[in-house]
């Protein structure tokens, strides 16, 4: 071997050894602390050190520039957009059409082999390791991560923890009766044996844990013919809780995650995360050893590669999440969604009253410096209606009306609701239902188009882009849901599809609309106005207050109907605010001395004296 590669090797091992000296001893604590199986420590550091052998050189060299720059993904100038493949544009071959929104994010919807058609939107994975046929091959996905690193944006990718789907071969095994790979699972043998309470296994199951999908797939358990036994199913039954208690589990599935590392993912999206961990008598969320593995993961990553970070999909209230991102020693995931902010703002909209979304940004903003958030407005879920209900009743809000006030609003079934959307997962027993439908069309768009009012249209166009721009104001980055920047409307098409009739999610996983895109540099067009309003947001992110380091934090308006919001770097102050009523509103900034301008118009500002067009958003500065 030439000197030269040599040496260049031998550097390239010293990096890993000495990523690996640098966490070993907690990785080996924790390991040894969950499962006392030290030949099964001994395989994840062997496929630890082979994805490293296996990552190219360029992979190699984002990673030291991370590790340079570890803040990089808190940048003012983050913009993300999640879409699935097909949907947009079969191949991906649209990237000019991204890159002209100067995204630095794409999430696309799960993409590894699946079956069809019953597969989730994607989330029932025949294998970690392998591109689905239908959309293209792993050769293509390195090649598209190429791509899309030269544009500046960095892909996430899911990575579905949980479960798999019950045709992966793991799955496929155990229904032949092979005991290791039954053990992958949460195997019972029936129900009908009862334990020294009188109950069967999955029985106590039932007891103490709620069920995702009480509509279209109540229950936690099915029953497979083939082993003839009953299989832990918290989703769908097609989809098999994976067993975490067996170490192999964990694993062959960190080495798929590697895989995806060095196929040149950048984010991991770690799926349904809290429920990977399951106990008996517990509600089989959040369990303190789903931290110890999501903690065993980060190690792993920052070791193999740590250009690669983990966004937590936790639908959990604020006070579940802090656990998520670990302490500053010890993280867990980089970032999380903010999935309560999400709900509050369309609470908000609907009530015309920002005082729970204000409650819940003050929540989520006490949590500490290393919590950072993926705010949204809609992706390819349901809206679930978790409001904090204590704060609710503080407030005078009785948690249940207001829960049904709110998913018969977007389903546009009260009296004076613009919105058009569907409700999903309706429980008769608890009344619980969450909401389904496109921002557009939640926001009004679709029935103002339908009405033919320009007058309705202009208002829902204000409504669409108050929620944007209060979400790009959050802390954390804004993402979008692919065609949101043109007002894709509902997709009500799917109840004619016998595969997709009866998820009403499908509601919003529409096509994407070429032909309305085309619009978005005409001008009267409403794909125009949204277009413009989101380029707006995206140079407001540029502003230094929207830098890592600046302070965010709520303010006080004096209406109910405004939400006021501050940011502050070094000497200057942003204050947006917003208005969230249909009337003008009147609202008074205390304490914030100095002098204002708008900062759009650059004209001078009061922040004592304020007036807001209905579903209007200012921003004000002062240096
Ligand atoms: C996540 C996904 C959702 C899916 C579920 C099960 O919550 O966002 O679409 O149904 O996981 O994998």
């Amino acid at each position: 071997m030439a000197m030269k590669e040599m040496l260049s090797r031998r550097k390239d091992t010293a990096v890993f050894d000495a990523r690996m000296a640098r966490c070993h001893d907690e990785l080996e604590w924790l390991f040894m602390e969950l499962y006392d199986d030290r030949e099964a420590l001994n395989t994840l550091e062997q496929a630890m050190a082979d994805a490293w052998a296996a990552r190219s050189a360029e992979l190699k060299k984002l990673d030291a520039a991370r590790e340079a720059d570890p803040g990089w993904y808190r940048r003012g100038k983050m913009f993300g957009m999640t879409m699935y493949t097909d949907l947009f544009a079969g191949d991906l071959k649209k990237l000019p059409y991204l890159k002209e929104q100067k995204l630095t994010y794409l999430h696309l919807m799960p993409l590894l082999k699946m079956p069809h058609p019953h597969n989730d939107g994607g989330y029932a994975v025949e294998d970690f390791n392998q591109v689905d046929p239908s959309l293209g091959t792993n050769a293509d996905l390195a090649a598209l991560t190429k791509k899309l690193r030269a544009a500046g944006i960095s892909l996430c990718l899911d990575f579905v923890m949980n479960h798999t789907a019950s045709s992966h071969e793991w799955a496929c095994r155990a229904k032949a009766g092979d005991l290791y790979y039954q053990n992958f699972y949460h195997c019972f043998d029936d129900r009908t044996v009862p334990d020294q309470y009188d109950r069967t296994v999955p029985d106590q199951y039932e007891r103490t844990v709620p069920q995702v999908f009480p509509n279209t797939a109540p229950g936690n358990f099915t029953w497979c013919e083939e082993m003839h036994k009953w299989v832990l199913t918290t989703f769908h039954p097609y989809q098999w809780d994976l067993n975490y208690r067996n170490p192999a589990v964990l694993v062959e599935m960190t080495r798929s995650m590697l895989n995806l590392a060095n196929l040149g993912v950048e984010v991991l999206r770690i799926d349904a995360v809290p429920y990977i961990w399951k106990q008996l008598g517990t509600n089989c969320r959040n369990l303190p050893q789903v931290h110890t593995i999501v903690r065993i993961i980060r190690m792993v990553l920052e070791t193999v590669c740590p250009a690669v970070i983990l966004k937590g999909e936790v639908v959990m209230a604020p006070s579940e999440l802090a656990a998520y991102f670990g302490t500053p020693d010890k993280p867990e995931c980089h970032m999380l969604y903010s999935v309560s902010t999400m709900v509050n703002l369309w609470s908000a909209l609907a009530s015309r009253d920002v005082r729970l979304l204000k409650a819940q940004l003050d929540a989520l903003n006490a949590l500490g410096p290393q919590c950072w958030f993926v705010n949204y407005l809609r992706c390819h879920d349901d809206i679930g209606w978790g409001l904090d209900e204590d704060v609710e009743r503080y407030l005078g809000i009785d948690p249940q009306l207001h829960k049904e006030f709110l998913y018969h609003f977007y389903e546009g079934r009260f009296e004076g609701s613009w919105a058009k959307g569907e409700v999903y997962n309706y429980d008769p027993v608890t009344r619980d239902a969450r909401s389904c439908g496109t921002t557009a069309s939640l926001c009004g768009v679709e029935q103002a188009l339908e009405q033919g009012s320009d007058a309705a249209l202009h208002t829902a166009l204000r409504r669409d882009l108050l929620m944007h721009g209060a979400m790009a104001f959050f802390k954390g980055f804004p993402m979008l849901n692919s065609g949101d920047e043109i007002g894709q409307l509902n997709g009500w098409g799917y109840k004619e599809d016998p595969d997709l009739a009866d998820d009403s999610r499908n509601l919003h996983r529409t096509k994407f609309n070429w032909d309305n895109a085309a619009k978005r540099t005409q001008p009267g067009t409403l794909q125009n106005e949204l277009w413009q309003g989101l380029e707006e947001l995206r140079e407001l992110r540029s502003d230094p207050c929207f830098g890592p380091d600046a302070w965010f934090t709520t303010w006080d308006t004096h209406n109910n109907g405004v939400l006021g919001l501050v940011r502050r770097r070094d000497s200057r102050t942003l204050a947006g605010v917003f208005n969230f009523t249909a009337e003008p509103q009147h609202l008074w900034l205390d304490a914030l001395d100095g002098a204002w301008r708008d900062r759009k118009t650059g004209a001078g500002a009061d922040v004592r004296d304020l007036w807001l067009q209905p579903y209007e958003m200012r921003v004000l500065v002062c240096e």
